[in-house]
Order: C-alpha cells, then structure tokens, then sequence
C-alpha cells in the first residue's frame, strides 16, 4: 500500500474528504454569501427557496430560480426520433450531439496520446477510462451556476476486454481466462474509476480543458481511499495490506451516483462481486459473500492480485459496494467510502435537503429482488459552511421501503438493537448490519423489487421517481402491487409521494407512473397515457433526470435483451404533471449495442450531456447483417470514430439545440 501521508500535503481549497476535522476556509465566499448575494438573505430562510437556491447553485439535477410550480406541468416541444437499430446515434432534428470526450482521450495534463494496438496501464491511468457511465457537473468556481464553464465527473464502470484489445477476444473463468496477462489486467484496473475533466463552451461548442489542473483519474489500480463511517476500521474490513480497516485501493464498477448539496460527488460502486475469484468453504464470511454473489469471476485480477481472490483475502469483499463521495474541486483530495449509506450494489444515490435541513439520500440495490433504500441524515445541511458537511454522511439512519398494496410505504430503520437486528441474528454492532444490509433488510421484510436503479427526489413537488429496470424471473405467485407483472421484462416507473413533503419521515404514498414495453402488444401490459405515439415508448428505464424546469427524462438499458423491444437504447422525455402525465416521447437513440447512461442537464438547461456506454457490446448475435459477437477486431460499429484501425470508443457526448436554445423547447 502507498504512503497515504502524503494525500494529506496538499489539502486544496475547499472541502477536505480526508479527515475528520474540517477545514475552514476563510478567504472563500461561504455558501450562504453565495446564496445570500443572489436571493437576499431573508428569502434564503425560507424554507423551499433555501432548498432551490442551494441546490441550483450547486445540484445539477435540481431546479433553478425563477421556477414555478405551474412549470412542472412544462411540456416538451420536439420532433421525436423513431425506433430502431443501427451503427450510430440518432437525435430530435434541430439539435445536434457531438462527442466531448471518448475512451483513451487525455484527462491529465501528462496523458499520452491515445494508441489502442499499443495500450499500457501508465497511459490508461491518465487517459479517459472505459464504459463511461454516470455524469456530473459542477459550476466553476464553485458556487456559480455557471452553465458554459464546469467540471465534468465521470463514472468507468466495467469493461469490455473483446471490445478493448486487438486480436483477444471474450475471456471467462471457463476457460480461467486463457488471454489475460498481467499488463491488460493493470489496464482493465485502470480503465475503471472516474475521470474528472474541466469542460467549457466556446462558441457555442463544448470542449475539454486541456492541461486543466483540474483533470484527474481515479482507478481501480492505484487511487487510495478512505473507509468512514460506523463500519470504519471494523475487524471484518481489515486486510493483511491493511491491518487498520480504514484504507482501500480502488473502487468497482461504479454505476451511477448523485451530487451533494456542497459540492462533492457520491459515485456508486454496483456489481463488485464480479470482480473476486476463490472460494470461503467454512468461512465466517460465507453467508454473507453469498447473499452478494461474491465470488463470481467475471474478470482475471484475481490471477495477478491475492486481493481479488477471497481464498487468499476474505475480507477484501467487505471493502467494496459501498457510496464513495469525492471532492472534484480538489485534486488532491482522498476519496472516501461511506459506510453509513450501507453495503450493496449500489446504482445511484440522489439528495435532497429536507424541510428541516437535513439530508436524504435516495439509493437502489440494483439486482433482481432487491430493495430500495434511503438515508436521513442526523445533523442538518450547513448552508454556509461546506466544510461543517463532513459527519452528514457517516452519521444519520439508513432505511429501506416496504410498499403495501393500498399504495402506502414504510421506510424501516436499519439500526442495529431494533427488531430482528440483534446478537441472536449475528448482528454484534450496527457496522455488522451496514457490512450485511442485505441481509438485514431480509429480516425486516423489505419489499423485493424488480431491480432498482436510478432514484430522483424532485426537488419542487418532492415526488420521488424510482425506475425498476426489469426483472424476468418475478414468477405468478410473486407479484404484487408495486411489482405487477411476472416476467417483468420492460421495467415500470413508480411514483413516491413522502408524506407532507417530508422526506425524513418513515410514511409515504406511491402510485405506478409508467409500466413499460411495447403497449400496442397485449401481453406486454405495458400502460402509458393514450396519446403516445408509436415511438414513445421505451423498455428498461436505467438513469434519469429532472431539468431545471421539472421535466423528467428516462434514459434506458435493455443490455442484450434489446431485441424484444426491437429498439436500440435512448433518451425520452416523459410528461408527470397534468392531463399528459405519463406520456413520453423519443429524443435520442445509440448506436448498437450500447447503453444510455447519465443525461445530465447544465443549470441553463441548454446542454444535455449524455453517456453512451460499450457501444457494439450488447445482443449483436440478434444485429440483422452482422449476427455474431463484436470484439475489437469485428465489432458492429467503429462508433464514433467510424475510422478502420480505431474500435468503438465509449463516448460522452452534448446534445445543444441548433438555435443555442433550451434543450426540448
Ligand atoms: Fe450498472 Fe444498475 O446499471
Ligand atoms: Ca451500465
Ligand atoms: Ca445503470
Ligand atoms: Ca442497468
């Protein structure tokens, strides 16, 4: 393990991830001069305008001043797109996407050019990594809600080694893996993590910042991070690399995430028991490596590394599933791990500033039946000091939702004592039930959902967008009211409406927005409202957004399943308010066999960032004319390059409109 000392030397400006005792800095505006100097103070303490205003000054997914409630009833004015499948990305006419920044693009200023027959882990850990998954933006400086000028974060969260490397191919443990070297694992490793870039619009164009002392990578490889929280530094956290329990190399497949009311980022780690090889016959920690899935050997690390073999580590796996908040404004600042916010496969975690100030924080497990969870924080939002923001996230309580059939929701405490979560059920502290949450929401009788993935609070009606991808192995016997079809292959929108517009509370109500698939095809059931038009459809709701007029917009991952629908994956912009509720309309498409990950609205809601993830990757064997695998050397596409020795390149795009507009004015 490196000398994390040295993370210490140079603590940046603003808000420091790496220790307990937070800075105060004195010659920056505070959050509420920011506040203050562009909504006059007494407004700001206000209950919901002090909520707005922080969240537009710095949540991108939050409204903006000068928003009216009657605006959420905004509707959507484009040309929408029609279904279908082919080599490139398709958009509403009078708008255009153009790629910001690809994988192997420069994010430091040291990176090497990019040269895929020729990859080395060095360059790849200064280069934009793989399957470019959640976005966020965040305003420079801070505090601004400068829409032309920003930080860009992005999430790696796998990879695609047929896709990656020259004349491999597929690599599995069947055949243990037979192409891997050491050299493409390091690279695969570094490929993973985040890449935090410095964006600007000039002339209308928006362009990556070169030489910006702003870029950084974060990998899989090399980027040490903090543990915090009430699982910190507990026995079943600690390594022979790491006797203290509190200090990890990397993050894991990274899905989505949510940004802080200060300014940080909280990127996700999903599906990391992937990444372990091994077996833990007999072991303590056998039952709960098998309520995760650990080991499942989806890639060779655990060749090279003792770490990614839980034969060799146990304990490893207990380090990874967890919230990672990090600070993008500082370059130097020490990611760190929230256990508070629980262990599982995380996809996003969305905030909200509550009525009373304190934080909610929205999070889904994103595996078939499983749960979704929110977490209140104990202490309030402090709106004119970041850096008193430090404890929000290790202190506060975690819950997770049962949904009845009358349409009302309980959030269950997760708290360590209370009910079933006791010494009798192998629960000897609360950092046991964080490290098992699974297994504690079981015995709390959480409800089994069809896999949730991205949660949004919207931030005016405080309704609660919840987007259940699918889920095709719900059996007859097992459906109910909030998961209403057996073999959900389509997914649904449920709608949660807190009690009181009080998110801390344990009592909501909820309703099905939107169950999806093709509606025109019986057995479907898919509902949407009746004037949706052939192509208004979508299957397989993944991320979303609400823009800074309240408008909701889906995103969609129907992975290799994508020919059911028939479709290739996008964006579509969805009515929630008033006698359109529930009708959406087609904006964007990707290529084949790539996903749609992260829309991301500026604050002037005039770009719309956009991640199209593995492109050529998924359910090409159903591609009419190409009908088999893609790898780096026959791939579907050469997406975005289109050039014949460059593969397809994960790639960030901006959609603008021609007319420099509002994005679906
Ligand atoms: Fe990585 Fe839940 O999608
Ligand atoms: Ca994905
Ligand atoms: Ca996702
Ligand atoms: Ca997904």
């Amino acid at each position: 393990m490196q000398d994390h000392d040295t993370c210490f030397s140079n603590k940046g400006e603003a808000y420091d991830l790496s220790q307990d005792v937070p800075l105060n800095p004195s010659s920056s505006p505070t959050l509420g001069d920011l506040i203050s100097r562009r909504y006059g103070r007494r407004d700001v303490l206000r209950g919901m305008l002090a909520t707005t205003a922080i969240s537009t000054l710095l949540g991108p997914h939050t409204l903006g001043a000068g928003t009216s409630a009657a605006a959420t009833g905004a509707h959507f004015h484009f040309d929408e797109i029609a279904h279908g499948v082919d080599d490139t990305h398709h958009v509403a006419p009078g708008y255009k996407a153009a790629v910001l920044i690809r994988w192997g693009d420069p994010v430091t200023a040291d990176a090497p050019p990019f040269n895929p027959s020729n990859q080395t882990p060095e360059a790849q850990e200064k280069q934009f990594g793989y399957n470019n998954d959640f976005l966020a933006y965040l305003p420079l400086p801070l505090g601004a809600d400068n829409s032309e000028h920003g930080l860009l974060f992005v999430n790696h969260e796998y990879t695609n080694e047929e896709l990656m490397f020259p004349g491999l191919g597929p690599q599995d443990k069947k055949t243990n893996f037979a192409g891997m070297t050491q050299p493409l694992v390091d690279i695969e490793m570094s490929a993973h993590g985040a890449s935090i870039i410095e964006v600007k619009k000039i002339n209308g164009i928006w362009q990556v910042v070169s030489n910006s002392p702003h870029g950084r990578r974060i990998s899989a490889r090399t980027t040490l991070m903090r543990l915090s929280g009430p699982a910190a530094g507990h026995a079943r956290l600690q390594t022979s690399a790491d006797p203290s329990g509190t200090r990890v190399i990397g993050m894991l497949n990274n899905c989505a995430g949510g940004v802080t009311p200060w300014g940080t980022v909280l990127t996700c780690e999903e599906n990391f028991h992937g990444y372990f090889m091994g077996t833990l016959a007999g072991h303590a920690e056998e039952r709960n490596y098998k309520r995760y899935g650990v080991p499942d050997g989806w890639y060779a690390w655990g060749r090279f590394y003792d770490r990614f073999d839980i034969s060799k580590e146990p304990n490893e796996a207990n380090r990874f599933g967890w919230v990672v908040e990090i600070d993008p404004y500082d370059p130097t600042s020490l990611p760190v791990k929230r256990t508070a916010l629980g262990r599982f496969k995380h996809e996003g975690a969305t905030t909200i500033v509550n009525k009373d100030g304190r934080l909610v924080l929205y999070s889904g497990d994103d595996e078939r039946f499983e749960y979704l969870y929110k977490y209140v924080s104990q202490g309030r939002v402090d709106r004119d000091n970041r850096a008193n923001n430090a404890h929000i996230l290790d202190q506060g309580t975690l819950f997770v939702a049962k949904f009845h059939d009358d349409g009302s929701l309980e959030w269950l405490p997760l708290v360590w004592g209370d009910g079933p979560l006791t010494e009798a059920n192998d629960f000897r502290s609360q950092a046991d039930v964080l490290i098992e949450t699974r297994r504690a929401a079981d015995l709390l009788g959480a409800t089994p959902m069809d896999r949730p993935e991205d949660v949004e609070p919207h931030p005016l009606t405080h309704k609660v967008y919840v987007m259940l991808t699918n889920n095709s192995k719900r059996k007859p016997e097992q459906v109910n009211a909030a998961n209403p079809r057996a073999n959900n292959l389509f997914g649904h929108i449920i709608e949660i409406t807190p009690t009181d517009s009080d998110h801390a509370t344990p009592r909501a109500r909820w309703e099905i927005l939107v169950k999806c698939g093709d509606p025109r095809v019986a057995e479907v059931g898919a509902r949407y409202h009746p004037a949706t038009s052939a192509n208004g459809w979508f299957a397989s709701p993944d991320n979303c957004a609400i823009d800074h007029q309240g408008r909701l917009w889906i995103a969609t991952d129907q992975g290799s399943e994508w020919p059911q629908s028939g479709t290739a994956d996008g964006v579509w912009a969805m009515e929630t308010e008033g006698p359109r509720r529930g009708l959406s309309t087609m904006f964007f498409r990707v290529p084949i066999g790539a996903e749609l990950c992260g829309p991301l609205f500026t604050p002037d809601d005039k770009t719309l960032f956009v991640a199209v993830q593995h492109p050529a990757a998924d359910g090409t064997t159903h591609y009419p004319g190409f009908e088999r695998l893609s790898t780096y050397d026959d791939p579907a596409t050469r997406w975005p390059d289109f050039q014949a020795n460059m593969p397809p390149r994960p790639a960030v795009l901006a959609i603008t409109k021609d007319d420099g507009g509002v994005i679906g004015s």
